[in-house]
Protein backbone atom coordinates (compact mmCIF):
# COMPACT_ATOMS: atom_id res chain seq x y z
CA UNK A 1 0.00 0.00 0.00
CA UNK A 2 0.95 3.36 -0.96
CA UNK A 3 1.00 6.74 1.15
CA UNK A 4 -0.18 9.83 -0.15
CA UNK A 5 0.07 13.34 2.23
CA UNK A 6 -1.75 16.28 0.26
CA UNK A 7 0.78 19.20 1.27
CA UNK A 8 0.11 21.67 -1.16
CA UNK A 9 -2.23 23.62 0.12
CA UNK A 10 -1.02 27.64 0.68
CA UNK A 11 -1.70 28.16 4.45
CA UNK A 12 -3.50 31.06 4.10
CA UNK A 13 -5.51 30.54 7.16
CA UNK A 14 -2.33 30.08 9.40
CA UNK A 15 -1.11 32.70 7.93
CA UNK A 16 1.33 34.89 9.08
CA UNK A 17 3.00 31.59 10.25
CA UNK A 18 2.68 30.31 6.84
CA UNK A 19 4.29 33.13 4.74
CA UNK A 20 7.60 31.58 4.97
CA UNK A 21 7.00 27.97 6.33
CA UNK A 22 4.58 25.47 4.52
CA UNK A 23 2.31 24.52 6.53
CA UNK A 24 3.62 20.83 6.11
CA UNK A 25 6.62 21.74 7.98
CA UNK A 26 5.15 24.36 10.60
CA UNK A 27 6.66 23.12 13.81
CA UNK A 28 5.20 21.30 16.26
CA UNK A 29 6.36 20.71 19.83
CA UNK A 30 9.98 21.67 17.55
CA UNK A 31 9.49 18.90 15.24
CA UNK A 32 8.11 19.27 11.81
CA UNK A 33 4.57 18.57 11.73
CA UNK A 34 4.26 15.98 8.97
CA UNK A 35 6.93 13.94 10.84
CA UNK A 36 4.28 13.20 12.66
CA UNK A 37 1.75 12.03 9.94
CA UNK A 38 4.74 9.98 8.48
CA UNK A 39 5.33 8.44 11.58
CA UNK A 40 1.44 7.08 11.70
CA UNK A 41 2.08 5.66 8.32
CA UNK A 42 5.15 3.95 9.49
CA UNK A 43 3.83 2.78 12.62
CA UNK A 44 0.37 1.07 10.47
CA UNK A 45 3.85 -0.41 8.23
CA UNK A 46 3.24 1.92 5.48
CA UNK A 47 6.81 2.87 4.03
CA UNK A 48 6.24 4.19 0.46
CA UNK A 49 4.73 7.93 0.82
CA UNK A 50 4.41 10.74 -1.56
CA UNK A 51 4.54 14.10 -0.40
CA UNK A 52 2.34 16.35 -2.82
CA UNK A 53 3.89 19.47 -2.87
CA UNK A 54 2.85 22.93 -5.08
CA UNK A 55 3.34 25.59 -2.53
CA UNK A 56 7.21 26.22 -1.36
CA UNK A 57 8.09 22.98 -2.19
CA UNK A 58 11.61 22.89 -1.87
CA UNK A 59 11.88 23.86 1.97
CA UNK A 60 9.87 20.62 2.43
CA UNK A 61 12.04 18.79 -0.05
CA UNK A 62 15.16 19.80 1.79
CA UNK A 63 14.13 19.65 5.41
CA UNK A 64 12.77 15.69 5.01
CA UNK A 65 14.92 14.20 2.02
CA UNK A 66 14.61 11.01 1.22
CA UNK A 67 13.20 9.74 4.30
CA UNK A 68 16.11 7.09 5.36
CA UNK A 69 16.35 9.20 8.10
CA UNK A 70 13.21 8.56 9.41
CA UNK A 71 12.91 4.79 8.32
CA UNK A 72 10.65 5.49 5.14
CA UNK A 73 10.85 6.20 1.46
CA UNK A 74 9.65 9.98 0.61
CA UNK A 75 8.75 10.67 -2.87
CA UNK A 76 8.08 14.46 -3.75
CA UNK A 77 5.39 15.52 -6.89
CA UNK A 78 5.49 18.76 -7.32
CA UNK A 79 2.30 20.51 -9.39
CA UNK A 80 2.75 22.84 -12.34
CA UNK A 81 0.44 24.48 -10.14
CA UNK A 82 -2.24 23.57 -7.79
CA UNK A 83 -4.46 20.96 -8.82
CA UNK A 84 -7.28 21.05 -6.16
CA UNK A 85 -6.91 17.27 -4.07
CA UNK A 86 -8.19 15.06 -6.30
CA UNK A 87 -6.69 16.42 -9.16
CA UNK A 88 -3.39 16.23 -6.76
CA UNK A 89 -4.28 12.64 -6.23
CA UNK A 90 -4.49 11.66 -9.95
CA UNK A 91 -1.32 13.33 -10.66
CA UNK A 92 0.74 12.12 -8.56
CA UNK A 93 -0.27 8.26 -9.29
CA UNK A 94 1.06 9.04 -12.59
CA UNK A 95 0.45 5.26 -14.04
CA UNK A 96 0.52 3.63 -10.58
CA UNK A 97 -2.77 1.62 -9.78
CA UNK A 98 -2.21 0.54 -6.38
CA UNK A 99 -4.69 1.11 -2.88
CA UNK A 100 -3.42 5.09 -1.23
CA UNK A 101 -3.66 5.83 1.83
CA UNK A 102 -4.16 9.87 1.54
CA UNK A 103 -3.85 12.29 4.39
CA UNK A 104 -5.00 15.91 4.23
CA UNK A 105 -1.41 17.33 5.48
CA UNK A 106 -2.67 19.33 8.08
CA UNK A 107 -4.21 16.79 10.57
CA UNK A 108 -2.86 16.10 13.83
CA UNK A 109 -3.77 12.56 15.43
CA UNK A 110 -2.91 9.20 17.11
CA UNK A 111 -5.27 7.40 14.98
CA UNK A 112 -3.91 4.05 14.46
CA UNK A 113 -4.09 3.91 10.37
CA UNK A 114 -4.18 -0.20 10.64
CA UNK A 115 -7.57 -0.15 12.24
CA UNK A 116 -8.79 1.64 9.18
CA UNK A 117 -6.69 -0.36 6.95
CA UNK A 118 -8.67 -3.66 8.53
CA UNK A 119 -12.16 -2.06 8.09
CA UNK A 120 -12.04 -0.94 4.39
CA UNK A 121 -10.37 -4.53 3.36
CA UNK A 122 -13.41 -6.07 5.53
CA UNK A 123 -15.94 -4.12 3.95
CA UNK A 124 -14.03 -4.35 0.39
CA UNK A 125 -14.66 -1.10 -0.12
CA UNK A 126 -13.63 1.29 -3.22
CA UNK A 127 -13.19 4.02 -0.86
CA UNK A 128 -13.12 4.66 2.98
CA UNK A 129 -13.45 7.72 4.69
CA UNK A 130 -12.41 8.46 8.16
CA UNK A 131 -15.19 10.41 10.06
CA UNK A 132 -14.76 12.29 13.64
CA UNK A 133 -17.47 14.07 15.42
CA UNK A 134 -17.05 17.29 16.47
CA UNK A 135 -19.34 20.00 18.30
CA UNK A 136 -18.81 22.77 15.56
CA UNK A 137 -19.01 21.35 11.99
CA UNK A 138 -18.79 24.61 10.14
CA UNK A 139 -15.50 24.59 9.06
CA UNK A 140 -15.53 21.09 7.53
CA UNK A 141 -16.91 18.48 5.40
CA UNK A 142 -20.05 16.78 6.38
CA UNK A 143 -20.39 12.83 6.05
CA UNK A 144 -23.54 11.21 5.78
CA UNK A 145 -24.19 7.60 6.57
CA UNK A 146 -26.69 4.47 6.61
CA UNK A 147 -27.09 2.36 9.70
CA UNK A 148 -23.93 0.33 7.97
CA UNK A 149 -21.85 3.12 7.82
CA UNK A 150 -21.90 3.35 3.90
CA UNK A 151 -21.98 7.01 3.34
CA UNK A 152 -25.03 8.62 1.48
CA UNK A 153 -24.04 11.97 1.65
CA UNK A 154 -21.58 14.54 1.88
CA UNK A 155 -21.20 18.08 1.73
CA UNK A 156 -18.06 20.28 2.03
CA UNK A 157 -18.88 23.09 4.59
CA UNK A 158 -22.46 24.28 3.84
CA UNK A 159 -23.53 27.44 4.53
CA UNK A 160 -26.17 26.45 7.33
CA UNK A 161 -26.47 23.97 9.76
CA UNK A 162 -27.29 20.38 8.26
CA UNK A 163 -27.58 18.77 10.94
CA UNK A 164 -24.97 16.67 10.69
CA UNK A 165 -21.91 16.64 13.38
CA UNK A 166 -19.82 13.59 11.61
CA UNK A 167 -17.20 15.32 9.74
CA UNK A 168 -14.64 14.39 7.10
CA UNK A 169 -11.20 13.83 9.30
CA UNK A 170 -9.09 13.92 5.87
CA UNK A 171 -7.74 10.55 5.44
CA UNK A 172 -9.34 8.54 2.59
CA UNK A 173 -8.34 4.71 1.60
CA UNK A 174 -8.79 4.71 -1.85
CA UNK A 175 -8.80 1.91 -4.66
CA UNK A 176 -7.75 2.58 -8.39
CA UNK A 177 -11.26 2.79 -9.15
CA UNK A 178 -11.04 5.87 -7.78
CA UNK A 179 -8.28 6.98 -9.45
CA UNK A 180 -10.54 6.05 -12.85
CA UNK A 181 -13.33 9.06 -11.79
CA UNK A 182 -10.64 11.71 -12.04
CA UNK A 183 -9.84 13.14 -15.15
CA UNK A 184 -6.07 13.96 -16.01
CA UNK A 185 -4.32 17.36 -15.51
CA UNK A 186 -7.58 19.22 -14.19
CA UNK A 187 -8.01 21.02 -10.79
CA UNK A 188 -10.13 18.87 -8.92
CA UNK A 189 -11.31 18.11 -5.34
CA UNK A 190 -12.24 15.54 -3.63
CA UNK A 191 -14.54 17.43 -1.14
CA UNK A 192 -16.52 19.16 -4.49
CA UNK A 193 -15.93 16.74 -7.48
CA UNK A 194 -14.98 13.23 -6.35
CA UNK A 195 -16.75 12.15 -3.28
CA UNK A 196 -20.21 13.88 -5.08
CA UNK A 197 -19.28 11.31 -8.45
CA UNK A 198 -18.40 7.99 -5.99
CA UNK A 199 -22.20 8.48 -4.47
CA UNK A 200 -23.44 9.06 -7.78
CA UNK A 201 -22.50 6.19 -9.26
CA UNK A 202 -22.92 4.02 -6.25
CA UNK A 203 -19.57 2.69 -6.00
CA UNK A 204 -18.54 0.73 -2.08
CA UNK A 205 -18.26 4.06 -0.22
CA UNK A 206 -17.45 3.25 3.57
CA UNK A 207 -17.09 5.72 6.74
CA UNK A 208 -14.86 4.23 9.43
CA UNK A 209 -15.72 6.24 13.03
CA UNK A 210 -13.25 6.49 15.36
CA UNK A 211 -13.91 8.92 18.78
CA UNK A 212 -11.44 7.57 21.19
CA UNK A 213 -8.74 9.38 19.39
CA UNK A 214 -7.09 12.92 19.18
CA UNK A 215 -7.94 14.46 15.75
CA UNK A 216 -7.27 18.04 15.25
CA UNK A 217 -7.02 20.16 11.91
CA UNK A 218 -3.98 22.50 12.23
CA UNK A 219 -4.81 24.71 9.80
CA UNK A 220 -5.58 28.05 11.86
CA UNK A 221 -3.21 30.01 13.94
CA UNK A 222 -6.31 28.77 17.24
CA UNK A 223 -6.33 25.38 16.15
CA UNK A 224 -2.09 25.43 16.33
CA UNK A 225 -1.50 26.50 19.11
CA UNK A 226 -4.39 24.60 20.80
CA UNK A 227 -2.80 21.63 19.20
CA UNK A 228 0.47 22.78 21.14
CA UNK A 229 -1.60 22.99 24.69
CA UNK A 230 -2.79 19.55 24.39
CA UNK A 231 0.54 18.15 23.70
CA UNK A 232 1.97 19.69 26.67
CA UNK A 233 -0.81 18.83 28.45
CA UNK A 234 0.02 15.12 27.59
CA UNK A 235 -3.35 14.41 25.65
CA UNK A 236 -1.09 13.16 22.88
CA UNK A 237 1.47 10.76 25.19
CA UNK A 238 2.05 8.22 22.60
CA UNK A 239 3.15 11.27 19.71
CA UNK A 240 5.57 12.42 22.14
CA UNK A 241 9.58 12.02 21.63
CA UNK A 242 11.99 12.52 24.60
CA UNK A 243 12.34 15.97 24.44
CA UNK A 244 15.60 16.52 25.87
CA UNK A 245 17.43 17.54 22.93
CA UNK A 246 21.69 16.56 22.99
CA UNK A 247 22.17 20.31 23.78
CA UNK A 248 20.84 21.28 27.06
CA UNK A 249 19.19 24.31 27.15
CA UNK A 250 21.17 27.52 29.36
CA UNK A 251 18.71 28.02 32.25
CA UNK A 252 20.12 30.76 34.62
CA UNK A 253 19.94 29.23 38.14
CA UNK A 254 17.32 32.03 38.91
CA UNK A 255 14.84 31.10 35.71
CA UNK A 256 12.25 29.19 36.33
CA UNK A 257 10.97 26.57 33.50
CA UNK A 258 8.17 24.67 34.42
CA UNK A 259 8.20 21.04 33.68
CA UNK A 260 5.13 20.57 31.06
CA UNK A 261 7.54 23.54 28.85
CA UNK A 262 9.24 21.96 26.43
CA UNK A 263 12.93 23.88 25.67
CA UNK A 264 14.69 23.62 22.33
CA UNK A 265 18.35 23.15 21.92
CA UNK A 266 20.34 26.37 22.56
CA UNK A 267 18.18 28.16 24.10
CA UNK A 268 18.98 31.10 27.26
CA UNK A 269 16.97 31.91 29.58
CA UNK A 270 17.96 34.58 32.07
CA UNK A 271 18.00 35.00 35.57
CA UNK A 272 14.48 36.13 36.72
CA UNK A 273 12.51 35.04 34.08
CA UNK A 274 9.45 32.70 33.97
CA UNK A 275 8.71 30.05 31.38
CA UNK A 276 5.70 28.25 31.89
CA UNK A 277 3.39 25.42 29.89
CA UNK A 278 5.36 26.81 26.46
CA UNK A 279 7.61 25.76 23.73
CA UNK A 280 10.86 27.38 22.68
CA UNK A 281 11.89 26.17 19.49
CA UNK A 282 15.92 26.80 18.78
CA UNK A 283 18.25 29.11 20.14
CA UNK A 284 15.38 31.54 21.62
CA UNK A 285 16.54 34.27 24.05
CA UNK A 286 14.59 35.00 26.56
CA UNK A 287 16.05 37.86 28.25
CA UNK A 288 15.71 38.76 32.89
CA UNK A 289 12.32 38.86 34.57
CA UNK A 290 10.45 38.17 31.16
CA UNK A 291 7.13 36.30 31.13
CA UNK A 292 6.09 33.43 28.62
CA UNK A 293 2.86 31.29 29.57
CA UNK A 294 1.11 29.10 27.31
CA UNK A 295 2.69 30.33 24.48
CA UNK A 296 4.74 28.89 21.60
CA UNK A 297 8.20 30.77 20.16
CA UNK A 298 9.41 29.82 17.24
CA UNK A 299 13.44 29.98 16.72
CA UNK A 300 16.30 32.44 17.15
CA UNK A 301 13.64 34.73 18.48
CA UNK A 302 14.54 36.83 21.20
CA UNK A 303 12.47 37.73 23.76
CA UNK A 304 13.58 41.56 25.63
CA UNK A 305 13.73 42.02 29.30
CA UNK A 306 10.56 42.11 31.06
CA UNK A 307 8.38 41.33 28.30
CA UNK A 308 5.50 39.30 29.18
CA UNK A 309 4.03 36.80 26.34
CA UNK A 310 0.87 35.37 26.69
CA UNK A 311 -1.33 32.35 25.14
CA UNK A 312 -0.34 33.69 21.79
CA UNK A 313 2.22 32.43 18.79
CA UNK A 314 5.21 34.17 18.30
CA UNK A 315 7.38 33.52 14.75
CA UNK A 316 10.91 32.86 14.00
CA UNK A 317 13.65 35.62 14.47
CA UNK A 318 11.20 38.39 16.28
CA UNK A 319 12.61 40.90 18.55
CA UNK A 320 10.39 41.52 21.26
CA UNK A 321 11.31 44.82 23.02
CA UNK A 322 11.56 45.32 26.52
CA UNK A 323 8.11 45.50 28.56
CA UNK A 324 6.55 45.09 25.54
CA UNK A 325 3.37 43.02 26.38
CA UNK A 326 1.62 40.33 24.08
CA UNK A 327 -1.44 39.32 24.72
CA UNK A 328 -4.25 36.29 24.52
CA UNK A 329 -4.36 34.82 20.97
CA UNK A 330 -1.68 36.99 19.31
CA UNK A 331 0.12 36.11 15.68
CA UNK A 332 3.29 37.43 14.98
CA UNK A 333 4.98 37.14 11.85
CA UNK A 334 9.05 36.02 11.22
CA UNK A 335 10.97 38.44 11.60
CA UNK A 336 9.01 41.02 13.61
CA UNK A 337 10.38 43.24 15.73
CA UNK A 338 7.55 44.89 18.20
CA UNK A 339 9.48 48.08 19.90
CA UNK A 340 9.54 48.82 23.99
CA UNK A 341 6.74 48.83 25.33
CA UNK A 342 4.52 47.82 22.33
CA UNK A 343 0.49 46.04 23.76
CA UNK A 344 -0.73 43.74 21.36
N1 LIG B 1 -1.07 18.93 -3.50
C1 LIG B 1 -2.09 19.73 -3.19
N2 LIG B 1 -2.65 20.49 -4.18
N3 LIG B 1 -2.53 19.76 -1.93
C2 LIG B 1 -3.57 20.58 -1.66
C3 LIG B 1 -4.19 21.38 -2.61
C4 LIG B 1 -3.68 21.32 -3.96
O1 LIG B 1 -4.15 22.01 -4.88
N4 LIG B 1 -5.19 22.08 -2.02
C5 LIG B 1 -5.19 21.72 -0.72
N5 LIG B 1 -4.21 20.81 -0.50
C6 LIG B 1 -3.89 20.14 0.76
C7 LIG B 1 -3.61 21.11 1.90
O2 LIG B 1 -2.21 21.36 1.97
C8 LIG B 1 -4.10 20.34 3.10
O3 LIG B 1 -3.10 19.51 3.63
C9 LIG B 1 -5.21 19.45 2.55
O4 LIG B 1 -5.04 19.43 1.15
C10 LIG B 1 -6.60 19.95 2.92
O5 LIG B 1 -6.70 21.29 2.55
P1 LIG B 1 -7.23 22.40 3.58
O6 LIG B 1 -7.17 23.71 2.87
O7 LIG B 1 -6.56 22.28 4.88
O8 LIG B 1 -8.76 21.98 3.69
P2 LIG B 1 -9.77 22.24 4.87
O9 LIG B 1 -9.13 22.07 6.17
O10 LIG B 1 -10.47 23.52 4.61
O11 LIG B 1 -10.85 21.07 4.64
C11 LIG B 1 -10.44 19.76 4.42
O12 LIG B 1 -10.07 19.13 5.64
C12 LIG B 1 -11.14 18.97 6.60
C13 LIG B 1 -10.57 18.23 7.79
O13 LIG B 1 -9.62 19.00 8.41
C14 LIG B 1 -11.59 19.00 3.74
O14 LIG B 1 -11.09 17.74 3.35
C15 LIG B 1 -12.75 18.84 4.70
O15 LIG B 1 -13.76 18.04 4.10
C16 LIG B 1 -12.30 18.17 5.99
O16 LIG B 1 -13.38 18.09 6.92
MG1 LIG C 1 -7.21 21.86 6.82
Amino acid sequence: MQALILAGGRGTRLRPLTVYTPKPIVPMLNRPFVLYQIEMLREAGIYDITLSLSYQPDKIELLLGNGAEHGVSLRYITEPMPMGTGGAYKFAAGGFRETTIVLNGDILTDLDLKKMVRSHAGKKADATIAVYRVEDPTRYGLVKTDEDGKVIGFVEKPDSDIGINTINAGIYILEPTILDLIAKDENLSFEYDVFPEILKRNLAFYAFFFKKEYWKDIGTPESYWRAHMDMLEGKLARLREDDAGPDAPDVATHATVDKSSVIGKNCTVKPGAVVSNSVLGEGVLVEERAIIENAVIWPYTRISVAAEIRDSVIGKSCHVGRNASIGSGSVIGDKSTLTDYTRV
